[in-house]
């Protein structure tokens, strides 16, 4: 169906793609694995049109073509959702999808006629959304349908799916691979991108794993386990297990009291100590984002009720920065939108939050920017997270996902912080750097920083955790003891279900 050959790609000196062989069969599922920065989105990218490669092949069908750009790729009949979605968020779904499917017809853009192919679309594809519904008021798993669907919209046969998951809960992934497999049953082709193997192993027919811009390896699922991949993927064996000692918890450090927002939250209350990690697990959209933003600052003071005392002080009317230079720091879970200006260099982004301070700035006039002050922060935070390309003066957009996720979780470390609240830390980061993250906040624990970490991956809150809360519709329905505690009983205080009848 699709096959790239000799494909190669050079970023400066960055050997992205070193001729890549990569052979898709006609109705599968392919998926293709490898770490941060391996060369996976840009080979799918250049399969479509989004980047050109230097050298090497194309062929759809078995025929060479010539792919320049996304439009010559959409006329092939290939679609692609990428790593960050790209809709416009105050648009409509159906505008949203209809946009570029059609260009140069813009002002005749027939919405309610589009309306129509894409509810018939969403029924034979189980996509259930609604043409009407303005983006920025979806979900983040809601606007991957609309992905899924502009690409259906344009007719693709082949989708290229650039790590769809991440961003999914585990209930939302198991939808997924059920809308996943109904394309495959209507002849539809699938490359996905994927950090997780067990996934790979769930849905794959046959796989390609990535390391350094190359392919290492191809196997058909059937024939290979986890263990194998990850191997392929790291060139190590891989501690798919944190190690960590029992926390030693110190002082409180954040107190939270009937903290409520209207709609959102619901008289949350909790403690977190110096020196242990505080989880929060919780099926997205029960209020662990309005909880994070809360405490970071980033929620209007008058949607607030309730006290929030860090450190012995009550800070709920301070703004984020000056919560920021209280010892808060914040890994926000959109990434793209929250934690990074992708168009400022490594080491500008190095000093996002604090760049109008010392020692970023010097100078009474605080406008001269420290240059040399700044490289060195921005040196600290490559060398400590092990941010590739190791360059400071590349713009973040150049990293790889999980290279920007290092990024900020450094710039966050730099602060130093007492409390430091992290959203989704290993979202669409490969194995390797997982295992590296982990150590690192439970370094932080170590060091007598106080952690609350939110998180849709079970088994991330259970392993690094200490205590553990489980949040829904706003409330906390329940605290367990992570190391205790089964995923089953967790997920169905997920699901709503308390654990004993008589909790609130
Ligand atoms: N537009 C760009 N400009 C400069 N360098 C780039 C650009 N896009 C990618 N790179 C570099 O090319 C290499 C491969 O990146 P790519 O995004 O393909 O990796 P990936 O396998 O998709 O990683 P991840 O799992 O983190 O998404 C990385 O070193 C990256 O920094
Ligand atoms: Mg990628």
């Amino acid at each position: 169906m699709l096959e790239l050959r000799n494909i190669t790609k050079r970023f400066g000196n960055v050997l992205a793609n070193d001729r890549v062989n990569i052979v898709v069969r006609p109705g599968s599922i392919h998926a293709i694995v490898g770490e941060n920065g391996a060369g996976k989105s840009t080979a799918m990218r250049i399969a479509y049109g989004f980047y050109r490669a230097d050298s090497g092949e194309i062929l759809v069908d078995g025929k060479p073509q010539p792919i320049h750009t996304p439009h010559d790729a959409i006329a092939l009949g290939i679609g692609m959702v990428h790593q960050h979605f790209m809709l416009v968020d105050t648009m409509t779904v159906a505008e949203n999808i209809v946009l570029g499917a059609e260009p140069g017809t813009l002002i005749s853009l027939d919405i309610r006629g589009a309306g129509k192919r894409i509810r018939s679309l969403s029924e034979e594809f189980h996509l259930a959304i609604d043409p009407g519904a303005v983006i920025e008021n979806l979900s983040v798993g809601q606007q991957q349908r609309v992905e899924l669907l502009k690409a259906l919209y344009r007719q693709a046969r082949v989708l290229i799916l650039d790590e769809p998951t991440a961003v999914l809960t585990p209930q939302e992934v198991d939808e997924f691979f059920q809308i996943l497999r109904r394309m495959r049953e209507q002849g539809k082709t699938v490359i996905i991108i994927t950090h997780k193997l067990d996934e790979v192993l769930a849905i794959s027919d046959e796989v390609t794993v990535m390391r350094d811009g190359r392919v290492l390896g191809h196997r058909k699922t059937a024939e290979t386990t986890a263990a194998e991949l990850a191997r392929l993927m790291v060139g190590r064996e891989v501690l798919l297990r944190v190690q960590k000692k029992p926390a030693v918890p110190g002082r409180v450090i954040l107190s939270v009291r009937r903290l409520s927002m209207k709609g959102r939250l619901n008289g949350i209350s909790f403690v977190i100590r110096a020196g242990e990690i505080l989880g929060i697990a919780g099926v997205e959209g029960n209020g662990q984002t309005e909880l994070i933003e809360a405490l970071a600052g980033l929620v209007g003071e008058s949607e607030l009720s309730g006290s929030i005392d860090f450190d012995g002080r009550e800070i709920s009317r301070l703004s984020a920065r000056q919560r920021k230079e209280l010892g808060i720091a914040h890994v926000p879970e959109d990434r793209q939108r929250r934690g990074l200006l992708l168009d400022a260099s490594v080491a500008e982004n190095s000093i996002l939050g604090v760049h109008y301070r010392e020692p970023a700035v010097t100078g009474r006039s605080g406008i001269m920017l420290d240059d040399a002050s700044i490289r060195a922060r921005a040196q600290r935070v490559i060398e400590g997270f092990d941010v590739r390309p190791a360059n400071s003066e590349l713009p973040a957009r150049a990293l790889s996902g999980g290279n920007q996720q290092k990024l900020i979780i450094g710039r966050e470390f730099e602060l130093p912080p007492k409390l430091l609240l992290v959203s989704q830390p290993t979202r669409g980061v490969d194995i390797g750097a997982i295992e590296f993250i982990h150590r690192k906040l439970v370094a932080l624990r170590d060091s007598g920083c106080a952690v609350l970490l939110v998180s849709a991956e079970l088994e991330e809150v259970t392993a690094i955790a200490d205590r553990l809360m489980v949040i829904y519709a706003g409330r906390i329905v329940g605290e367990v003891d992570p190391t205790l505690a089964t995923n089953e009983e967790i997920g169905l205080m997920m699901a709503g279900g308390s654990r004993t009848s008589d909790e609130d």
